[in-house]
């Protein structure tokens, strides 16, 4: 029986004339701005990155701000995921996952830092913000140095240590 069928027979369908006005009426439309901060995506090759930059100097004083409560002193320890440590154990018995130890690239940290973080409030960072924030991560976890700045161009060419234990699912479509 098609999936219709079976919706209709338990006289779920709706009217086809049902509009959005019809509805409950519950919530708002989104304004252009607030589909605009949700609406991209920031590919491992670096396509998708903002212009934009920072570095982990200052970085580390947004960490305090609006992330520490939950990830830790320098992203361990916390409530929240470990966002440091851990390398050399992914391939033991215990593997401890972190930004450092276990993600590919470093262009999808920062994809995933503008998308959902903090976790109360995502996309309330800059890009700067964002940036500078990517670049503390990594220099905790000793991949960049304090001073370095990332931005469209230096984040894409961030080599992670865990890079090569990754396989590409659809060869056919790399370099699309
Ligand atoms: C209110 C608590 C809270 C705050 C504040 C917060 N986070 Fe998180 N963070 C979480 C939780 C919970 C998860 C796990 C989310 C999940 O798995 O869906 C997470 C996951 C992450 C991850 C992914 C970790 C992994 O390896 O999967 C990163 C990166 C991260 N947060 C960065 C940040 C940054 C940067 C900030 C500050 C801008 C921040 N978080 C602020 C709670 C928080």
């Amino acid at each position: 029986m098609s999936t219709l069928k079976m919706i209709a027979l338990a006289g779920l369908v709706l009217p086809a004339a049902a509009s959005a006005q019809d509805g409950p009426g519950l919530g708002e439309p989104l304004t252009a701005e607030q589909v605009a901060a949700l609406d991209f995506v920031v590919m491992p090759d670096g396509s998708g990155l903002p212009d934009g930059s920072g570095d982990a100097r200052t970085g580390a004083e947004l960490y305090r701000q609006h992330c520490l409560a939950c990830h830790g002193e320098n992203g361990r320890d916390g409530v929240s995921d470990a966002l440091a440590g851990g390398h050399g154990t992914i391939e033991g018995p215990v593997p401890e996952k972190t930004v450092g130890s276990y993600w590919p690239y470093a262009t999808t940290v920062f994809d995933y830092i503008r998308r959902a973080m903090p976790y109360q409030e995502p996309g309330s960072l800059s890009e700067d913000e964002v940036y500078a924030l990517t670049a503390y991560l990594l220099y905790l976890n000793e991949i960049v140095d304090e001073d370095q700045v990332l931005d469209r161009a230096t984040l894409p060419a961030v080599r992670m240590p865990n890079r090569d234990n990754f396989v590409w699912a659809f060869e056919a479509r790399q370099g699309r």
